[in-house]
C-alpha cells in the first residue's frame, strides 16, 4: 500500500516536473503563460511569504452547464455565508496584525490570497490550484526557483480538505485545516503535508459515546450528511458503542444534492423510531434545509445531539427552531481570544471595499440590500449607506466566542511562528542536509512544513502545537441549547471534555438533564434479559428467573443458581435459606399429639374400669391379665407416635421405629394370645380335648414373651448394624429440605413391618377359624374384625409412605398408628366396656356362655 502511494506521489512529481519544464519552454518563446480557465481570488494582499487560503463563503454550487458547446464561464455559487466570510476576515486580520508586530517576522510581510470552495470539492481543487499560481499570473515567478506559495490554511468541510491536500501533496505544500476533523486524515501516509487546529473526530466520538453513556441513552438514531466526515465519524462512533450496551436504532444518510423525498422518509423513520435521541454528524448547508423539512413536519420530542460542526450555529438560533431543537447538546470546538476581531468586522463595509463582490454580498445576505450598480442582485431594493454591523447580524457579528475564526486565527498565527523560527535560524546548526538552514530568498514549502511539525507557542493562554500525525490536542466545550430571553436559542456552556485526561475522567458536566432512550425498559433484578432474535442488543424481553435462580442486579443477563441449602425468595432477588420441613409442633403435630395422647387416656381410662370390675364375669372370662397386657400395650402404642413428632435427631430416629415396632408386635402377639386362647377354651369343651392344660397362664406369657423377642432381635440386629439416622432431604423438593429420618436399612425395616404384618395375619386367620364357635359373647369375631381394620390401615400405608417423603408422611404414618390402635381399642374393649357400664344384667356367666336362653 505505502510503495503504491509513493509511487503514485513519485509520477505526479515526474509529470508535474515535465509541466514546469514545459512552461518554461513555453516562457522562453512565449511571453507569458495561457490561463486555461480563470478563477479569480475573493481576497489578496502582496507579501514577502504568500499564504493561501481556502473558505466556503457559499453554502453550494450550482451545477454546471456540462454541455460543452461554449467556454464553461466562472464557478457560479449560491447562498452567501457570512460565516466563513467572517473566517476569512479572520484569516486577513492575523496576517495583517502580524505584519504589524515587530517581534514575530520583523522585516517580512505576509501575503495572503484567499479563495472560495463554495463548500464543493471540486471548486476546492480549483482554489488549491489556483492558488498554486502565486499572487498575479502574470508575473509568475513560478518557472524559477521555489513555488511562490508556502502554505495554505483550508479548508472547511473535510471533504474538501481531503481533495486539496491531495493537490498539494506533490509540491509538499503544507496545509492547516481550521475546521476538517475527519478521523481519516490523521493518516500521514495518505495526507503528509495536512496539519489542523481541529481535534480528530477519533476524540468526538469518544466524547458522544460517553455523553450516552452518562444519560444512560441506550438507543439512539444517527443522521450523517453524505460526504467523509459523515461516513468516518458514523464508523467511529458505531466502534465507540460497540460493548457499551447502547445500540444505534438506524443509521440515516441526507444525500449530498438535497432530495425532500429522501428528507421526508428521513423524517418518517425519526418520527416512528422508539428511538428518541438522536446523533447528527453534519454541517449547516445540508441540515438547514433538511431541519425546516423536520419542523413543516411538526415532529417533537426528539433529542437532539449534535456534532462540532454544526452545535455552535447561529444560523439555528432563531426562536422558530427552539420548539423543535431545544435542549440539543454537543461538543463543540474550543473558543478563544481574538482581541480587536469585532472592531476590525465593522471596517468591512462596501465602501471601504468598492470592488470586491464578497462585501456587496455579504451586504445583501445581511440586510437585503444591494450595494452595487452592477450587482448581481438586481431585483434588491439599494442600500442606504446607513446600515451598520450590528450584534443581530449574528452569523457574521458573533464574536463573543469565536470557535472556528480562532482556528483561522491559530492557523495562521502557526504559519508565522514556523516561518519566524525559519528565518532565525543559526547557520550551520539547521535542520536541514549538513545542518544548513533555509535560503530566505527562496524557501521551499517542504522546509516550512518541518518548522510547522517543530512549531510551539501559546496564544490568549493556550500552547499550540502538532503531534506526529499534524492534529492538534483534543479538548471540547459541552454545548447545550437552552431558551434565550427573546425565545431565542443560547448556547450554553455546561460541561467539557478533555481528550487528555486519562479514561474515565475526561467528561465534565455541569448540568444534569434525562430524557429517556431505550429500546427495552431495563430488567429489574429478579428478571434476566432474553434477547429477541434479529433485533439490536437493545431490544429484549426481561423473563424472570427460574425458581431456585436469582439475578440481583438490573439488566442481569442472567440468572444465578443458588447453593445448595439456599432457594431463591419469590422475587428471584436474593438467595434465602431453604425451609426446613418436618412434623413439628404445628396445627398438624399439635392436632396428632392430642389425638395420640386422648387415645392414650381412653386406653387407660379402660384400664380402670376393668381393673374395677376385675372380678364380675365378663372380664374374668375373658382371661383378665391378657386383656390387661393388652391395654398396656396400646397405651405405648399410642404414645409411640409422640416420638414421630418433633425435630429428628439421631436418638428419635432411633426411637421411632424400634419403640413402633416393638409395642406394635407386644400388642399383637397378646392378642394373639387371646385368639389361641379362645380357640382353646371352645375346643376344650369338646371331651378327651386338654388343650387348655398345655395354654396355661405360664404358656400363654410365654408365647407373647416369645413373639415379641423376635422382633426385639430384629430391631436390635438393626440398631447395631445399620440404625436410623436423620437426614436432610434436598434432592426430593428443590425449594426445601425435608428433615427426615432415614431408616439406615430398609431390609431391617421392611423386615420389622412384616413381622407385625406376619403376626396380624396369623392372629386374623386364627380368629377367623374362631368366629363361628358359639357363645353369646365371642370375642373371636372381635378379634377377626379388629385385624380386618389393622391389615386395612397398613396396606393403606404402604403406598402413601413410598410416593413422597416430607412432612405430610410422617403425619400419614401416625395417622396410621393411631388408626389402627384406636381400631383395637375400640373393637376389642368398646363391647365389654358396654355391658359392663350400660347392661350390667348382662354380666353374668350364664347370659355370656350363651346358656340363658
Ligand atoms: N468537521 C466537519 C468536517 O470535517 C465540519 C464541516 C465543515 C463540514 N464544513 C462541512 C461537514 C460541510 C460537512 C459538510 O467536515
Amino acid at each position: 500500500m505505502l510503495r503504491m502511494q509513493t509511487l503514485l506521489s513519485m509520477t505526479i512529481m515526474l509529470l508535474w516536473l515535465v509541466v514546469q519544464h514545459l512552461s518554461s519552454l513555453t516562457l522562453v518563446c512565449a511571453t507569458k503563460c495561457i490561463l486555461q480557465n480563470d478563477f479569480e481570488p475573493g481576497l489578496m494582499a502582496p507579501g514577502d511569504f504568500l499564504i493561501g487560503g481556502i473558505f466556503p463563503l457559499h453554502y453550494n454550487q450550482e451545477m454546471p452547464d456540462l454541455s460543452c458547446t461554449y467556454k464553461p464561464g466562472p464557478v457560479k455559487c449560491n447562498g452567501f455565508d457570512p460565516r466563513a466570510f467572517r473566517w476569512a476576515i479572520t484569516m486577513k486580520l492575523a496576517i495583517e496584525e502580524i505584519n504589524k508586530r515587530a517581534d514575530l517576522l520583523p522585516n517580512h510581510t505576509l501575503g495572503y490570497k484567499i479563495f472560495d470552495s463554495c463548500a464543493y470539492p471540486l471548486t476546492g481543487q480549483r482554489s488549491a490550484v489556483a492558488v498554486l499560481n502565486g499572487l498575479s499570473e502574470t508575473e509568475s515567478p513560478m518557472c524559477s526557483g521555489a513555488g511562490p506559495l508556502l502554505a495554505i490554511i483550508g479548508e472547511s468541510g473535510s471533504a474538501q480538505s481531503i481533495v486539496v491536500s491531495r493537490i498539494l501533496q506533490p509540491f509538499r505544500i503544507p496545509m492547516i485545516s481550521y475546521f476538517s476533523s475527519c478521523a481519516c486524515m490523521s493518516d500521514r501516509r495518505e495526507f503528509p503535508t495536512f496539519f489542523r487546529v481541529i481535534p480528530s473526530d477519533d476524540y468526538q466520538v469518544k466524547a458522544i459515546a460517553k455523553l450516552l453513556m452518562h444519560f444512560k441513552w441506550k438507543w439512539v438514531g444517527v443522521v450523517r450528511g453524505d460526504h467523509e466526515y459523515g461516513r468516518f465519524a458514523l464508523q467511529g462512533l458505531l466502534r465507540e458503542l460497540e460493548g457499551t450496551g447502547i445500540c444505534v436504532a438506524y443509521q440515516e444518510m441526507i444525500p449530498l444534492l438535497y432530495d425532500r423525498q429522501k428528507a421526508l422518509e428521513i423524517i418518517r423513520v425519526m418520527s416512528h423510531s422508539t428511538a428518541r435521541v438522536v446523533v447528527v454528524f453534519s454541517a449547516e448547508g445540508e441540515l438547514t434545509p433538511f431541519l425546516s423539512d423536520y419542523m413543516e413536519q411538526n415532529v417533537t420530542g426528539i433529542q437532539w445531539i449534535a456534532s462540532e460542526a454544526w452545535i455552535t450555529s447561529s444560523v439555528f438560533a432563531g426562536s422558530e427552531y427552539y420548539p423543535f431543537l431545544g435542549g440539543t447538546i454537543g461538543f463543540g470546538i474550543r473558543k478563544g481570544q481574538i482581541p480587536g476581531l469585532r472592531n476590525y468586522l465593522t471596517t468591512v463595509n462596501p465602501e471601504m471595499y468598492p470592488s470586491n463582490p464578497l462585501v456587496h454580498e455579504l451586504w445583501a445576505a445581511l440586510y437585503g440590500c444591494s450595494s452595487s450598480s452592477s450587482s448581481l442582485n438586481g431585483h434588491l431594493p439599494p442600500c442606504t449607506g446607513q446600515e451598520s454591523l450590528r450584534e443581530q447580524h449574528s452569523a457574521y457579528m458573533n464574536t463573543s466566542s469565536p470557535r472556528i475564526s480562532y482556528n483561522v486565527y491559530k492557523g495562521v498565527y502557526a504559519i508565522a511562528h514556523s516561518m519566524h523560527n525559519l528565518i532565525h535560524c543559526t547557520p550551520g546548526k539547521g535542520p536541514f542536509n549538513n545542518f544548513t538552514c533555509a535560503d530566505i530568498d527562496n524557501v521551499y514549502p517542504w522546509q516550512l512544513q518541518h518548522y510547522l511539525q517543530e512549531v510551539s507557542f501559546t496564544i490568549s493562554g493556550e500552547t499550540v502545537n502538532f503531534d506526529m500525525k499534524g492534529d492538534s490536542i483534543p479538548s471540547y466545550d459541552l454545548i447545550n441549547w437552552q431558551r434565550g430571553s427573546a425565545g431565542n436559542i443560547e448556547f450554553i456552556n455546561v460541561g467539557m471534555f478533555d481528550g487528555a485526561q486519562e479514561s474515565g475522567q475526561e467528561l465534565v458536566i455541569q448540568e444534569e438533564q434525562v430524557l429517556v432512550s431505550v429500546c427495552s425498559n431495563s430488567c429489574a433484578p429478579g428478571f434476566r434479559k432474553a434477547v429477541r432474535h434479529g433485533q439490536p442488543l437493545c431490544c429484549f424481553d426481561c423473563v424472570p428467573c427460574d425458581s431456585g435462580k436469582i439475578s440481583n442486579q438490573t439488566d442481569s443477563i442472567d440468572c444465578m443458581a443458588c447453593s445448595e441449602d439456599y432457594w431463591s425468595n419469590d422475587d428471584g432477588t436474593i438467595c434465602i435459606p431453604k425451609v426446613v420441613e418436618f412434623l413439628s409442633h404445628d396445627a398438624m403435630g399439635l392436632t396428632l399429639t392430642v389425638i395420640a395422647v386422648m387415645g392414650a387416656c381412653l386406653t387407660l381410662v379402660v384400664f380402670a374400669v376393668f381393673l374395677y370390675y376385675r372380678n364380675t364375669p365378663i372380664v374374668r372370662i375373658n382371661n383378665s391379665e391378657l386383656s390387661f397386657f393388652i391395654l398396656l400395650s396400646l397405651t405405648l402404642c399410642f404414645l409411640c407416635a409422640l416420638v414421630f413428632i418433633g425435630e429428628p435427631t439421631s436418638w428419635s430416629c432411633m426411637l421411632r421405629h424400634t419403640a413402633f415396632s416393638i409395642t406394635f408386635s407386644l400388642c399383637i402377639s397378646c392378642i394373639l394370645g387371646k385368639t389361641l386362647v379362645v380357640l382353646a377354651a371352645f375346643t376344650a369343651t369338646r371331651p378327651g380335648n386338654n388343650i387348655m392344660k398345655w395354654l396355661g397362664p405360664t404358656q400363654q406369657r410365654l408365647i407373647i414373651f416369645s413373639c415379641t423377642l423376635v422382633q426385639v432381635l430384629i430391631c436390635t440386629a438393626w440398631l447395631v448394624a445399620s440404625p436410623p439416622f436423620p437426614y436432610r432431604n434436598t434432592k426430593y423438593q428443590q425449594s426445601k429440605i425435608i428433615l427426615d429420618c432415614s431408616v439406615g436399612s430398609d431390609l431391617a425395616f421392611w423386615c420389622v413391618l412384616g413381622y407385625i404384618g406376619l403376626l396380624a395375619c396369623v392372629c386374623f386367620f386364627l380368629a377367623f377359624l374362631a368366629r363361628k364357635l358359639p357363645g353369646n359373647f365371642n370375642e373371636a369375631k372381635y378379634i377377626t374384625f379388629s385385624m380386618l381394620i389393622f391389615c386395612a390401615v397398613w396396606l393403606a400405608f404402604v403406598p402413601a409412605y413410598v410416593s413422597s417423603p416430607g412432612k405430610f408422611t410422617t403425619a400419614v404414618e401416625i395417622f396410621a398408628i393411631l388408626a389402627s390402635s384406636f381400631g383395637l381399642l375400640l373393637c376389642l374393649f368398646t363391647p365389654k366396656v358396654y355391658i359392663i357400664l350400660l347392661k350390667p344384667e348382662k354380666n353374668t356367666k350364664q347370659h355370656l356362655m350363651g346358656k340363658d336362653k
